[in-house]
This record gives C-alpha cells, sequence and structure tokens, in this order.
C-alpha cells in the first residue's frame, strides 16, 4: 500500500477572533510563534510516525483554517464538503473545495440545510459510517453521507458543547479500541459503538486536556499535551505513544486530531 497522507494548513494567520464554541474567548492572545512551532512539530511527529503531510495554502480571513479535520468526509477519491454551522468558517468550504479538486479528488456537496463539519463529525469505518450530531452536524447529513457512499451509518447523539464534534471525544485505534469521555454522549454507554470497537473510557481530567483529540498514524498515537492518563492505556495496547503540545490550539477549542484529515 502506498504511503499514508494527510492534510494539514499551517498556522500563518491563526488567532482566536470570534468565539463559536466554549473554548473560545474572542480576542484571547494566542502566541503566534509558539502555535508555528507546536503545528512544525505535530508536523514532524506525524511524518516520523510514517505519512506524507501535504498542505493546503493559509487563509488571512479564515484563521480556523488550520483545522483541516473539518474540511469534509473523505471515501477514496470522494470526498463530499463540510457545510459549516457557522458563518465565520463557511467561507473555507470553497478553499478547501479547490485544494480537493485539484489534487485529483472527485468533490461533492451535501445538500445546504444539512450542516456537516467532515472528520470532526464522521469517518468511513470499514462498510460504516461512524457519526455523530447534535451539537455541529446534523443526523440528516450523516444519512445523506451514508446512503452516498452506501455505508451503514452507525450514529449518536452528542450531549454538550464542550465536546461539540465527536473527535473532541472518542478516538480508535487500529487495535479496534477507542477511547471515549462518556458524558459527552447523551447515550454514556455509547451502545451503538459496541459492536464496532471495545470501548474505554477517559476520565473527566483527560476529556479536558482533548485526550481524545489525538491523531492515530500507523501504530503511533499523538497525543496533545503529556498530562493525559490515557497514554499509559494506549502503551497497554502496544501501541506508540507520542506527545504534540498545541496548547495554542486548544485556546480555539481543537487539538491535534482536528489539524489533520487522513487523505486514505
Ligand atoms: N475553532 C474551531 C471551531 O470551533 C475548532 C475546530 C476543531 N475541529 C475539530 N475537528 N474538532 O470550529
Amino acid at each position: 500500500m502506498s504511503e499514508k497522507q494527510v492534510l494539514m494548513s499551517s498556522p500563518d494567520y491563526f488567532k482566536v477572533e470570534y468565539s463559536i464554541n466554549p473554548w473560545m474567548v474572542a480576542g484571547v492572545t494566542v502566541d503566534l510563534d509558539l502555535a508555528k512551532d507546536q503545528w512544525n512539530n505535530l508536523k514532524s511527529t506525524i511524518e516520523k510516525a510514517g505519512a506524507e503531510v501535504k498542505v493546503v495554502p493559509p487563509s488571512e480571513e479564515y484563521p480556523d483554517l488550520v483545522f483541516t479535520a473539518n474540511s469534509g468526509i473523505i471515501n477514496d477519491k470522494n470526498v463530499l464538503i463540510a457545510n459549516f454551522k457557522y458563518e465565520e468558517r463557511r467561507g473555507e468550504e470553497d478553499l478547501y473545495m479547490n485544494w480537493f479538486s485539484n489534487n485529483g479528488y472527485s468533490v461533492g456537496r451535501i445538500p445546504s440545510e444539512f450542516k456537516f463539519e467532515g472528520r470532526g463529525d464522521a469517518f468511513v469505518y470499514g462498510e460504516y459510517l461512524v457519526g455523530s450530531y447534535g451539537i455541529r452536524s446534523d443526523k440528516e447529513a450523516l444519512l445523506f453521507i451514508a446512503e452516498e457512499f452506501q455505508l451503514e451509518p452507525i450514529i449518536v447523539e452528542l450531549a454538550q458543547e464542550k465536546f461539540y464534534h465527536l473527535d473532541t471525544c472518542f478516538q480508535q485505534f487500529p487495535t479496534g479500541d477507542a477511547i471515549f469521555y462518556p458524558e459527552a454522549f447523551k447515550d454514556q454507554s455509547l451502545s451503538a459503538f459496541e459492536s464496532l470497537f471495545n470501548l474505554i473510557p477517559v476520565t473527566e481530567h483527560d476529556a479536558n486536556q482533548l485526550a481524545c483529540n489525538a491523531v492515530v498514524i500507523n501504530n503511533t498515537v499523538i497525543f496533545p499535551s503529556k498530562d493525559i492518563e490515557a497514554i499509559k492505556t494506549v502503551e497497554g495496547l502496544g501501541l506508540n505513544a507520542e506527545v504534540a503540545n498545541v496548547s495554542e490550539f486548544l485556546k480555539s477549542g481543537g487539538a491535534c486530531q482536528c489539524l489533520v484529515i487522513a487523505l486514505n
């Protein structure tokens, strides 16, 4: 199989100028040099784990473009682009459409009345569409995607504004295990996911460090902070745990997984 590829976008214009989730304080100071160092460190950690990183050019108008996870949902060479919930991010859709069509993808859209925020809320898992709705993405969008890609939808409802995307409170590993924060879900036992994953709960402490927003590249799991109890859990599963501190991006409510989308 060809090398794994992921898409990122450099933080040249990253800032927190509006607030669309409880982590964001509009106008809070972001140390841009530190953000750039953290982003470069995440990028090189991903490369060391065995993935090639492609980069979408940054845009001065869209500070949240760094969170490429939200660009859309990818199935082979097909992508369905996000319909962002908030006006502040809607302009990113055209930038992502251009990038994907210039890079050999067949680009589609979801009906505009259905909100959908990409890998933030859904991913393709074998013959299933695993997803969440209720805060940023609509259930109808997930059902539309499942139909379009001919996947069986396995979807759950989120319960808290603080954990507004699936990738803020759930991550799965190549071992078949997955970590999740029970309180983030309407059904705290996450029974809909039980047949697909061996579910391991994380503590509130870990959830608040966005531990579930770790990036998985082959057998490496990259966590956003070293102060995470689930690091031990993941090592116990035989996986390699790395840390890439992304504290500046946490000010925007995003950590490692939010800054990346897997292209294959
Ligand atoms: N500030 C961004 C927003 O609220 C952060 C997005 C994080 N992305 C993610 N996949 N969870 O939209």
